[in-house]
C-alpha cells in the first residue's frame, strides 16, 4: 500500500506545498526550505515555526488516513484527507523523517523507512532518526517550537545512482528548486501577501536572509493602475458563501516589457486564463475555464477571475488529495458561466483595442478608420467612407471617383483575414502596433496630410486638432497635433 500511495501523482512542486498547508495551519510564520545536493544521499528540508506536535501526535500525524475527510476542519484549517504528510512526501522520498518540538516538551521524532517496511512486511514506523540524518535535524534543536520534515533517498527526484560531482544533475536539482520557488509565490501568494489582519507569511528558499525569500506571484496584476476590476459577487452555496471577483488584466501596450512577462505565470499567458481557485486562500486551481464550455484562446487571455471558497465546502468541490483539482458544484456552475462571459467579453476587447478601449464615463469615442459589418452573414472588413482623409481623397477624384472606389474594394475584398489570423495565432503580439518604432516625423507627415483635408473640410484649426484627437491611432500624438497648425504654412 505505502508503494501504491507513492503514485498518487504529486510533482516535487505539489508534493512541498501540500507541506507547507501543514504550516501554516500550525500557525507558522516562517518556513524555510532547503534543498541539499549530495549526489544520490541528497536531501530536502523543511522547516516551520508553527506549534508543532507532541510525541502522541507525531505518531498519529504519521499514520495514513489518520483522520476521515468527512470530519469538520476548523476555519481556516487547510487539510482534509488525514494524508498529505505521508503521501506527499513518500511521492518524493523513500525515508520520510520528521521531528517536531511543541512549546515546553521535548523533541520527538518518528521515521517511515519504505525499505525498511518491505522488508520487514510490517507497518514500523521508527521511533529514531537514521544516525546519518541526526545533523540534518540539528536546526530544530534551538527553537522552542517547530517541525522539520526531512526527505532522503528521493529516488524520483534525483534518478539512478548520481556522484556528487555530476555537474548535470546538480543544475537540475538547483533549477527545480527554483521551479519549486515559482510554484510556492503563486500557490501562497495571499499569505506571502499578507493581509489587514494576517501578518505575511516568510517562505526561505535555499537560505535564511531576505534575498532567498520566495515572492508572490499575483494573478491578477492587482498593483497595477490598468486593472480593471470588477464588483466582488458572492454566491450561497448550502449556507456557506463563495466569492467570485473577475479581472481583466492591463494590455500588453499599458505595461513594461518586464511588468509584461512576470504577470504571464508559470503557464503563460495563454494558459494562465480562466479561472483561480482559493480554498482558504490558498490557491488550488491556477487558470483553465472549468470545464464550462470555454477553451483557452489568445483573445481571452487577459481574462482571470478570482473565486474564494471555504474549507466547509470541499465535498461540493471535489477537492482531491494533491489540493490541485476543484470542480464547480452543478448549482453554480449557470452563474460561474455568465460571470466568466462578461469578464471575457471586456477581455477581447482591451486585447483587440490594444488597451485603449474601457471607455471611461466622460471621455470619447474613438474614430477608426476600418470597421467589421456583416455581409449576408459573412463577416467583412471595410474602410470607412465617412473617415475624413477617405472622404477628402474621394472628392479630390473630380468628375471620375470610380478608379479610387475600385481601389477601396479590392483591398476591403481581399484583407488576407486567414494570413493575419494565423500569424496571429502562432505569434502572439508579433503584430507591429500603429506606427510602432516609427519615427515621430513620419507620423507628423501623415498627420499633416489629414490637417490638412479637415481643414479643407471647413474645419477650423481648434476643431481640426479636436477631431484628430479621437482618431485611431493618433489620439496617442497629442503633443504632434497641438503642434500643427503652429509652424511652416
Ligand atoms: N508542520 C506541522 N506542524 C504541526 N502539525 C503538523 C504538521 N504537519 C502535520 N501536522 C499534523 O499532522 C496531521 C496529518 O497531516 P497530513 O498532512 O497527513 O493530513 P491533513 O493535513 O490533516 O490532511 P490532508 O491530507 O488534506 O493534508 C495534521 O492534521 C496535523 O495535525
Ligand atoms: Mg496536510
Amino acid at each position: 500500500m505505502l508503494e501504491a500511495l507513492r503514485a498518487v501523482g504529486y510533482s516535487v512542486q505539489t508534493a512541498l506545498a501540500d507541506l507547507i498547508d501543514n504550516s501554516i495551519t500550525a500557525g507558522a510564520r516562517n518556513v524555510w526550505l532547503t534543498f541539499h545536493w549530495n549526489g544520490a544521499d541528497s536531501y530536502i528540508t523543511l522547516r516551520d515555526d508553527g506549534r508543532g506536535m507532541s510525541e502522541a501526535e507525531l505518531a498519529d500525524a504519521m499514520r495514513p488516513g489518520n483522520r476521515s475527510p468527512l470530519d469538520e476542519r476548523a476555519p481556516h484549517d487547510l487539510g482534509r484527507f488525514g494524508l498529505g504528510l505521508k503521501t506527499a512526501s513518500f511521492s518524493q522520498a523513500r525515508r520520510l523523517t520528521v521531528a517536531s518540538i511543541k512549546a515546553g516538551e521535548t523533541r520527538a521524532v518518528r521515521r517511515w523507512d519504505l525499505d525498511y517496511v518491505g522488508q520487514t512486511g510490517e507497518w514500523r514506523l521508527l521511533k529514531t532518526e537514521e544516525r546519518s540524518s541526526t545533523p540534518r535535524l540539528a536546526v530544530l534543536d534551538g527553537p522552542k517550537q517547530g517541525t522539520l520534515v526531512l526527505w532522503e533517498q528521493m529516488d524520483r527526484i534525483i534518478g539512478r545512482v548520481r556522484k556528487k560531482g555530476d555537474a548535470q544533475a546538480q543544475s537540475r536539482f538547483l533549477a527545480l528548486a527554483r521551479a519549486v520557488g515559482r510554484h510556492l509565490g503563486m500557490v501562497f501568494h495571499r499569505y506571502l501577501e499578507g493581509d489587514d489582519d494576517k501578518p505575511a507569511l516568510r517562505i526561505y528558499l535555499n537560505g535564511s536572509k531576505a534575498d532567498s525569500l520566495v515572492r508572490p506571484w499575483d494573478p491578477f496584476c492587482g498593483s497595477h493602475v490598468a486593472t480593471y476590476e470588477f464588483p466582488k459577487e458572492t454566491l450561497e452555496l448550502h449556507g456557506a458563501r463563495v466569492q467570485v471577483t473577475g479581472y481583466v488584466l492591463p494590455h500588453k501596450d499599458r505595461m513594461t516589457e518586464d511588468e509584461h512577462e512576470a504577470a504571464a505565470g508559470p503557464g503563460g499567458w495563454n494558459g494562465q486564463q480562466g479561472f483561480y481557485i482559493y480554498r482558504e486562500r490558498r490557491l488550488l486551481v491556477a487558470g483553465g475555464w472549468l470545464n464550462l464550455g470555454y477553451s483557452n484562446e489568445e483573445h481571452y487571455k487577459l481574462a482571470r477571475l478570482k473565486v474564494d471558497i471555504p474549507n466547509s465546502t470541499d465535498a461540493d468541490w471535489d477537492i482531491d488529495v494533491k489540493k490541485s483539482r476543484a470542480r464547480p458544484p452543478p448549482e453554480l456552475e449557470e452563474r460561474l458561466r455568465e460571470l466568466a462571459e462578461t469578464v471575457r467579453k471586456m477581455a477581447r476587447e482591451v486585447f483587440v483595442h490594444r488597451g485603449a478601449r474601457g471607455k471611461a464615463p466622460g471621455t470619447r469615442e474613438i474614430d477608426d478608420a476600418w470597421e467589421p459589418v456583416t455581409i449576408r452573414g459573412r463577416l467583412g472588413y471595410r474602410i470607412r467612407r465617412d473617415h475624413p482623409l477617405v472622404s477628402f481623397v474621394m472628392e479630390r477624384q473630380g468628375s471620375d471617383p470610380k478608379p479610387f472606389q475600385a481601389l477601396l474594394r479590392l483591398l476591403e475584398e481581399t484583407v488576407p483575414v486567414q494570413r493575419i489570423w494565423l500569424d496571429a495565432a502562432e505569434k502572439p503580439e508579433a503584430h507591429a502596433a500603429a506606427f510602432e518604432n516609427e519615427p515621430p516625423a513620419k507620423v507628423a507627415e501623415v498627420l499633416e496630410e489629414l490637417f490638412k483635408s479637415l481643414l479643407a473640410d471647413g474645419e477650423t484649426v481648434e476643431s481640426a486638432r479636436e477631431r484628430l484627437l479621437t482618431m485611431r491611432p493618433f489620439e496617442q500624438y497629442p503633443k504632434t497635433i497641438q503642434a500643427l497648425g503652429t509652424k511652416r504654412r
